[in-house]
């Protein structure tokens, strides 16, 4: 019986965010580009005992390889953790308590759906656990309890390019042809992905401009062309102009971030800013440019398409 299960995830940049009108359940309609780049959190279940009934998640341990927020965000409201007792009831097999680790290299709070990757590589790691004890849960019940859990979650256990629409959780996979090359950078200051909705609300209310994009066509259409030129031409975020407002150091970001490759966009909600290169020697380049140009920020290179959330190991 294993003693050590790890998984993985990977982060995400919206190449495509359109937002619709504010439902009655609090969210919005999207159309959103998803896609996956290899920056991946890690999370490990650490196995110990025999199998118990009930909660199995005894306590979970966040190392971070990002900037650390100011609360401890290691609980059982963790969306790790809650993935992995949801697994478990779910598939009502009695398997022993865990201890989970998480590698956090995706920025918190930064739009890139690190709680959500850590949820999808916790649900994978958690039904290989089961699958030990018991019949495991089906790709599409494992998908179910990933809807439950949020929004982002889905693609992440999907990984690579994907159109999302409803709250972003109904996927289809995108073709799409070559690599896209990519520069992160992360001014430390989060945004509640809540927040950044409904100031885009209000300020559709004073701005008719604000228009809902729901039309990714040209978008789908340069990902197929294997033309970094018309990827970045195509790139958009109807949640840009509420980030810039919440945090308006990002427009000097945005500017000095574009001039080294091809385009930079807010990722998601962000503050995270994306920069689309020509190549991994451009990414690196611009890397090192802009980690020096705005000491103290995080930066890195990652690229994508990248696949979705995997076992790595079972020990
Ligand atoms: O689903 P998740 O917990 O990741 O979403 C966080 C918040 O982002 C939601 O509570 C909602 O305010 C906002 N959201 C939204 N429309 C979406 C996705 C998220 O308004 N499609």
């Amino acid at each position: 019986m294993p003693r050590e299960i790890v998984a993985s995830a990977p982060g995400k940049v919206n190449l495509h965010l359109g937002v619709g009108e504010a439902r009655a359940d609090g969210y919005h309609d999207l159309v959103s580009v998803f896609h996956a780049v290899d920056r991946r959190e890690v999370v490990r279940l650490l196995i110990d005992g025999e199998p118990v009934d009930g909660p199995v998640v005894a306590s979970m341990r966040t190392t971070f390889f990002v900037d650390q927020p100011g609360e401890d965000i290691d609980g059982p409201g963790n969306l790790a953790w809650r993935a992995v007792e949801a697994v478990v009831a779910r598939a009502g097999v009695a398997v022993p308590r865990v201890h989970i680790e998480v590698d956090k290299h995706v920025f918190v709070a930064g739009g890139m759906a690190g709680g959500s990757a850590d949820a999808a590589a916790a649900l994978v790691a958690a039904n290989a656990l089961v699958a030990e004890y018991g019949d495991p849960l089906t790709t599409e019940a494992l998908h179910n309890l990933a809807v439950q859990l949020g929004a982002d979650v889905p693609f992440s256990l999907m990984g690579g390019t994907a159109l999302g629409t409803g709250r972003g959780d109904e996927l289809v996979e995108m073709l799409s042809r070559g690599r896209l090359h990519w520069v992160f950078v992360n001014p430390k200051i989060g945004i509640p992905t809540g927040r950044a909705f409904s100031l885009l609300d209000d300020l559709r209310h004073g701005n008719p401009a604000l228009v809902p994009h729901l039309n990714p066509t040209a978008l789908s259409q340069a990902i197929t062309s294997d033309d970094v030129a018309r990827v970045a031409a195509a790139l958009h975020n109807d949640l840009e102009p509420a980030a810039m407002t919440m945090r308006p150091v990002l427009k000097r970001v945005l500017e000095a971030a574009g001039r080294t490759c091809r385009r930079a966009l807010v990722s998601g909600s962000g503050p995270t800013v994306a920069v689309l290169c020509d190549n991994a020697d451009a990414a690196h380049a611009a890397a090192g440019q802009l980690a020096e140009q705005f000491d103290g920020y995080e930066v890195f290179v990652a690229e994508g398409p990248d696949r979705g959330a995997v076992v790595e190991r079972v020990s």
